[in-house]
């Protein structure tokens, strides 16, 4: 995680759930927006491009540019249209795939 983002949790004291990010437990708002919460937890990197293998991360946070794209129990979707649910399950594709 990184904590030098600039983003912070608005409701540090909201009931929290946990999830699983690259199979490391992380808890986070009960019914937060999934994008806003991983940004707030730190987390500024969501995947890395199949071709180059550049960090992405949200960008519009309106569902329109895909940036925010992470695996959801095994689905991708984008982070930005979804909301943290208890268990979830969720992976980042990272590197570039082989040639
Ligand atoms: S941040 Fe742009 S689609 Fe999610």
């Amino acid at each position: 995680m990184n904590a030098a983002l600039p983003f912070r949790d608005l409701s540090p004291d909201a009931p929290r759930v946990r999830v699983t990010l690259d199979g490391a437990p992380l808890d986070l708002p009960d019914g937060a927006n999934l994008a806003a919460a991983l940004l707030a937890a730190g987390v500024g990197s969501f995947r890395a491009t199949p071709v180059s293998g550049a960090p992405r991360g949200p960008f519009c946070m309106m569902g329109a540019c895909f940036d925010c794209l992470i695996e959801v129990d095994g689905v991708t979707r984008q982070a930005c249209m979804m909301q943290v649910g208890a268990g979830l399950t969720l992976s980042r594709p990272m590197g570039k795939v082989a040639e």
